[in-house]
């Protein structure tokens, strides 16, 4: 099966500080394991916590590391749980935290997870079976929240129109193709193919507070590295990297964290050519100051 292709996997092994071998590293966005088990093949003494919220990919995962079980164990959750998980383990600092976020292709292209336009799905969106849909969201939303939702997190032309009419038809919208449906009947056609793109991804977003979620994360993942500790973060929405930006240039003010690279990384034309999904990617590296 072809669940994820790993993004800046090089750059990836690069920046974790996986020559030193020892301590322990966290994965916190598992996916299909593709990062993980190459860093797993990388080390042969370092501990490894992976965390992933979507049960699925969690199966899949726990399978491929199976052979190395003895330093490498998942977690079933959300990564903004990480701190209870390292205190629960006694783990008192990280090494290294990668973040690699977003959805993985298997999410994508699973017609019954409803986040493509593509497919034809129940429009849930969930990344774990244990929160609410987007449909279970839209029953309680109010219009102004759904027209900011398709502005702030997507951009999304024409979305004071696609949010009300997202508003009104929410009791009839069951499917990923009522929702293309609703929004092909509402965007000129010249932007229709970006719309759709950037109407999906908002609400998905929404669904699973992703921008919180990621404020958070970083904060938990930052308190528990230790000094000269790196955190990796990939993130392929604007919203996401500014976050990323701006909680890195504050931590580097404050003489926190030192800035790995001044410049984002991004894919080799390359690596975009053999894994068009890795286009938006952009790729972060803190360390932690010694003296912080
Ligand atoms: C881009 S994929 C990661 C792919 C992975 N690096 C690989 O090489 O296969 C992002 C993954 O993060 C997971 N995820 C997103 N938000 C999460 C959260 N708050 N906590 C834990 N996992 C999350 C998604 O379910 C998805 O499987």
């Amino acid at each position: 099966m072809h669940f994820h292709q790993p993004v800046l996997l090089v750059e990836v092994l690069r920046f974790m500080n996986l020559e030193k071998d020892r301590g322990y590293f966290c994965d916190c966005t598992v996916g299909g394991a593709g990062h993980l088990l190459a860093m797993l093949k990388r080390t042969e003494r370092a501990k490894f916590i992976g965390l992933e919220w979507d049960e699925d990919a969690f199966e899949y995962a726990k399978d491929r590391t199976e052979p190395y079980r003895d330093r490498c164990l998942l977690f079933e959750d959300n990564f903004i749980n990480l701190g209870l998980i390292l205190n629960k383990l006694k783990i008192k600092g990280l090494t290294g935290v990668l973040f690699d976020l977003g959805v993985s292709y298997f999410q994508l292209t699973t017609a019954a997870r409803g986040f493509s336009f593509g497919r034809d799905g129940q429009l849930s969106m969930a990344m774990s079976s244990k929160s609410p849909s987007l449909l279970q969201k839209l029953e309680y939303a109010q219009q102004h929240e759904i027209i900011k939702v398709l502005r702030e997190y997507g951009d999304v032309h024409s979305c004071r129109r696609i949010g009300s009419e997202i508003y009104k038809q929410r009791k009839a919208l069951k499917t990923t193709l009522d929702l293309r449906r609703l929004v092909d009947s509402v965007t000129p056609k010249r932007f229709l193919k970006k719309n759709l793109h950037k109407v999906f991804q908002a609400l998905r977003i929404w669904v699973n507070d992703e921008l919180e979620n990621l404020k958070l994360g970083l904060t938990v993942a930052l308190d528990h590295l230790e000094p000269s500790g790196r955190i990796v973060v990939i993130s392929y929405h604007s919203g996401e990297d500014r976050i990323v930006k701006n909680t890195f240039r504050d931590l580097y003010r404050s003489g926190k964290i030192l800035l790995l690279n001044k410049k984002i990384l991004r894919p080799s034309e390359d690596e975009i050519r053999a894994n068009h999904r890795a286009r938006s990617a952009k790729l972060r590296v803190g360390e932690k100051c010694v003296l912080s």
